[in-house]
């Protein structure tokens, strides 16, 4: 058997064109548009591709991109300064801080200092709470993306076995929060596990979020089981620089059922959560029905 492949590129590119004929009715209604801040510190490759990415989506939908790019010897008190200066701002509906921060600037402080309303990202902890209790949470993007791709592939997800390697606040954590809320029994795995080859092995669902390349081997994975990789991992292989997940996808591909590839699996879901999510901030700060996205 070989497995579906879930082909998280053209899904979000689907999602994408939806969030942009929302941002048109929205802004046609309201005469104004749907505004997402990113702030940028520092000068990380990997993060102005990843921001310059952000910005050029936005603007494709219909939305505005403000982008703030700060020194990396900006203080943590000038980095709050700036966040509340953009909670304030009527035309952000959106505050996204590009993580990871430089060492001097406490993480936490700087995301709870966002209001909960435009925390595009889900990470505040009145997010994480309402996520948790089953309130109307921000919810992280990359997760989001995930529940959205199962969601599409198995349709009603009740009483499946779903483990999630991996208990990051950014996915692990808030991912088993959204499949037990979709009637899942759900395993956490992280790195003091036992036995996490017959934990795995008895999923239906599988999400790698560990980033360690390749870690997920066929013979942990039970027959037509569904695996989600979020990792994203570079390495070099033959002399050439790649992308790989944390699951051995070549192998993996001929025992489960469906599979997201790396890349073109759940890496382009995650911008476009993030556009859905400053779109469903607009709509709250206008009082408008949110769309069903
Ligand atoms: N760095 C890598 N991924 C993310 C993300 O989803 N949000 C933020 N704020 N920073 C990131």
């Amino acid at each position: 058997m070989t497995a579906k492949i879930i082909d998280g590129k053209a899904f979000a590119a689907s999602l994408r064109e939806k969030v942009a004929t929302e941002v048109k009715k929205v802004t046609t209604t309201t005469g104004k548009k749907p505004g997402l801040a990113v702030i940028l510190v520092g000068e990380d490759p990997a993060s102005e591709v990843y921001v310059r990415n952000k910005g050029k989506q936005t603007v494709e939908c219909g939305m505005e991109s403000f982008e703030f790019k700060m020194p990396d010897t900006i203080s943590e008190t000038e980095l709050i300064t700036k966040v509340e200066e953009l909670n304030q701002d009527p035309t952000v509906n959106g505050i996204l801080v590009q993580l990871p921060l430089p060492k001097h600037i406490n993480e936490n402080a700087v995301i709870e200092a966002i209001s909960p309303d435009k925390d595009v990202d889900g990470f505040h902890v009145i997010n994480t709470g309402r996520l948790v209790t089953g309130q109307n949470a921000m919810v992280p993007c990359t997760p989001l993306g995930c529940i959205i791709l199962l969601k599409d592939t198995l349709g009603d997800l009740s009483g499946l076995n779903a483990v999630v390697l991996g208990r990051s606040n950014i996915v692990g954590k808030p991912m088993a929060s959204l499949l037990l809320a979709e009637n899942c029994t759900v395993t956490t795995v992280h790195s003091k596990t036992r036995n996490i080859e017959d934990i795995c092995k008895r999923a239906d669902i599988l999400v790698a979020a560990i980033g360690h390349p390749r870690m997920v081997k066929a013979d942990w994975v039970k027959e037509g089981a569904a695996i989600i990789d979020v990792g994203i991992n570079r390495i070099e292989e033959n002399g050439k620089s790649r992308l790989v997940g944390d699951v051995d996808f070549d192998n993996v591909v001929n025992i489960a059922g469906a599979i997201t590839p790396v890349p073109g699996g759940v890496g382009p879901m995650t911008i476009a959560c993030l556009l859905r999510n400053t779109l469903i901030s607009f709509c709250r700060a206008h009082n408008l029905d949110e769309p069903a996205l």
